[in-house]
C-alpha cells in the first residue's frame, strides 16, 4: 500500500516526526558505487538509457543510506533528446545541445514527443519498483518547459539563461510555440512514468529565478499549473512537487495558483517566513545549504536544527535546497540522517 510509505503519507497531508528525507541528485558523483557504474557506460545518456544501470543507480543511495524515496535515474535532458535535437554531455563539461537560434531549428524538432525514444526509462522505473523496500517512495521528474528551454536555446548552462530570456523577448511567438510542445511533451512524460510506476512526480524549475515578474507568470508558473492540471485529470492520485528555484516572493503566488501538491524551497529561503507565508494545505520541501552538507559539524546541525524547527508543525520533506555536490563527505550524509532521526 502506498499509504504505508512516509513520503506518501506527508504528501497527502500529514505531519511525521522525523520527516521522510531524500536529497536531490542523491544518485551521482559524490558516491563511490556511482562513479564505479558511470565506467562501465559509453557517456552519461547511455548510463540514463541502460535500464538495468540506470536502476542500480538510482538503488545505489537507498542501499547505502536508506532514504525515504528514490527518484529515478534520468536527467532533465532527456526530453530535447526525445524531441529529437541533438543532445551531449561532455564529462567535466556539461551538456552540449544543437542550440535553438529560431525558426528553421524549432521547425526541425518533433511535434511530439518520442515516448518511444524514453522506453529505457520506463523500463528501468519497472526495475527499480520491484527491487524497492516497501516503504521507499520512487520519484518521477521532468524538468519545467522554461528550464529545460533555457538548454535548447543556449546550447549550453549559462549564469544567466540571456540566450533564452532574449529570444523570449525578441521572438515571444517562437518562444511560445516551443514551450507549448515542452508543456504537452512533460505531461506525457510524467503520465507515462506514473503508468510505469513512479509514486509521485517532482518538476525542477532550476532557472526560475532568472526571469522578470511578468516573464515568470507566464513562462514558469502558467507552464506548470497547465502541466500539473493535465496530469491529475490522467491521474488524480498522483502527487506533484512543484520546485521554481530561485521564486523569492513570487513563491507564494505559485503555490496558490499551481496547484501543486508540494513546493520544493531552494537555499535561499528563510525556513520560518517560508512556514508562515505558504498555506497549510501546500507541503513543504527543503531546503538545507547543500554547502552545509559539505561542512558539517556545527553548520550542518544549526541548519538542519532552524529548518526543523520551523516546519515541525507541518507536512514537511526534509531535503537540500539544491543538489547535492560531488564534494559531499559521505560521512556528512550519515550525520544529518543521524541528527533527522534523533540519533545524534
Ligand atoms: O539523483 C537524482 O537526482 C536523479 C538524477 C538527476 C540528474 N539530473 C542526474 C545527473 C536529476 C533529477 C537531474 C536533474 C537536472 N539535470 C536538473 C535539475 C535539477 C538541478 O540540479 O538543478 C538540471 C538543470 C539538469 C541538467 C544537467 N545535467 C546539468 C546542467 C548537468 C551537468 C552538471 C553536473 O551536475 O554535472 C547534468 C549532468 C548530470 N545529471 C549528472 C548527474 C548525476 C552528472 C553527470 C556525470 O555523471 O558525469
Amino acid at each position: 500500500m502506498p499509504a504505508d510509505k512516509p513520503l506518501l503519507r506527508v504528501l497527502n497531508g500529514e505531519t511525521l516526526t522525523p520527516p521522510p528525507v531524500w536529497l536531490m541528485r542523491q544518485a551521482g558523483r559524490y558516491l563511490t558505487e556511482y562513479r564505479q557504474t558511470r565506467l562501465k557506460a559509453r557517456s552519461f545518456l547511455d548510463l540514463c538509457y541502460t535500464p538495468k544501470l540506470a536502476a542500480d543507480v538510482t538503488l545505489q543511495p537507498i542501499r547505502r543510506f536508506h532514504f525515504d524515496a528514490a527518484i529515478i535515474f534520468s536527467d532533465i535532458l532527456v526530453v530535447p533528446d526525445a524531441f529529437g535535437q541533438k543532445v551531449d554531455f561532455e564529462s567535466g563539461e556539461g551538456p552540449r545541445l544543437a542550440p535553438i537560434a529560431g525558426a528553421q531549428e524549432l521547425k526541425a524538432l518533433r511535434e511530439t514527443i518520442d515516448l518511444d525514444h524514453l522506453a529505457p526509462v520506463f523500463e528501468a522505473i519497472g526495475l527499480v519498483k520491484a527491487a524497492l523496500p516497501k516503504a521507499t517512495a520512487l520519484i518521477g521528474f521532468c524538468g519545467a518547459p522554461w528550464t529545460v528551454a533555457s538548454y535548447m536555446i543556449a546550447g549550453r548552462g549559462t549564469p544567466d539563461q540571456a540566450p533564452a530570456r532574449l529570444f523570449a523577448y525578441r521572438e515571444p511567438e517562437l518562444f511560445a510555440a516551443l514551450m507549448e510542445r515542452l508543456i504537452d511533451g512533460s505531461v506525457a512524460y510524467l503520465s507515462r512514468q506514473i503508468e510505469a510506476g513512479v509514486d509521485c512526480v517532482q518538476i525542477f524549475d532550476t532557472w526560475a529565478g532568472a526571469l522578470a515578474p511578468a516573464e515568470f507568470a507566464r513562462w514558469c508558473l502558467m507552464p506548470v499549473k497547465r502541466i500539473i492540471a493535465a496530469v491529475r485529470l490522467r491521474h488524480p492520485q498522483t502527487k506533484v512537487i512543484a520546485f521554481p528555484r530561485g521564486a523569492g516572493l513570487a513563491l507564494t503566488t505559485y503555490a496558490a495558483e499551481t496547484g501543486a501538491d508540494a513546493l520544493g524551497l531552494d537555499t535561499s529561503v528563510d525556513p520560518a517566513a517560508a512556514n508562515a507565508l505558504i498555506p497549510e494545505g501546500v507541503v513543504l520541501q527543503g531546503n538545507l545549504d547543500p554547502l552545509a552538507l559539505v561542512a558539517g559539524g556545527a553548520a550542518l546541525r544549526e541548519a538542519s536544527g532552524k529548518i526543523l524547527s520551523a516546519f515541525r508543525q507541518r507536512p514537511h520533506i526534509f531535503n537540500l535546497g539544491h543538489g547535492i555536490v560531488p564534494e559531499t563527505p559521505l560521512d556528512n550524509v550519515e550525520a544529518l540522517l543521524a541528527l533527522l532521526r534523533g540519533e545524534a
